[in-house]
């Protein structure tokens, strides 16, 4: 059995998320789409909206699961016998980012990280944009999926 998680606090999902969730799907056998408990961070959506939001909009996909972690990436991947993860790269500056943590958590842990180039539709797209647009009142269709997109209206300008 491949695993793979990816992870992220999907706070919402954006279609640039579910693009990689879904080409994720493609290559393993099951994907395991990881929402961090930030308890430091303030959301939109609490962690069981966001776990039920992802288990919606990849309804399509048998093979993908959503679950909830807190502490460290690695220490979910042990216990869940996942021995890699999947991050999409948008630019060149998520890259820089995203190398010295993946380098971290190989070093602790042996978990590999893989990069998916983001598609280049969604590559300026990220879910605090998608907030911001929501929140005064622009229009984000077609970058979240179409349950998302109901959910900001109602919650931000309900
Ligand atoms: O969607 P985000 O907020 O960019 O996702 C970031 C996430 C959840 C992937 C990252 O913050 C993470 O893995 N957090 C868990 C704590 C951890 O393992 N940190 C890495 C230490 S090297």
């Amino acid at each position: 059995m491949r695993r793979v998680v990816c992870p992220g606090s999907f706070d919402p999902i954006t279609n640039g998320h579910l693009d990689i969730i879904g080409r994720a799907a493609r290559l393993y056998d099951e994907v395991t789409v990881a929402v961090l408990i930030n308890v430091e961070k303030k959301s939109l959506f609490t962690v069981e909206e966001r776990i039920d939001i992802l288990t919606t909009v990849t309804k399509d996909y048998p093979n993908v699961r959503v679950e909830k972690f807190h502490g460290l990436l690695v220490d979910f991947c042990r216990q869940n016998d996942i021995p890699a993860i999947v991050k999409g790269i948008r630019v060149v500056s998520d890259f820089d980012y995203e190398l010295q943590m993946a380098q971290l958590n190989y070093r602790l842990s042996g978990v590999e990280t893989l990069f998916m180039p983001t598609n280049p539709e969604y590559s300026f797209l990220s879910s605090s944009r998608v907030k911001e647009i929501a929140r005064y009142g622009g229009d984000v269709s077609g970058l979240v999926p179409d349950l998302v997109h109901k959910l900001l209206i109602e919650r931000l300008r309900g």
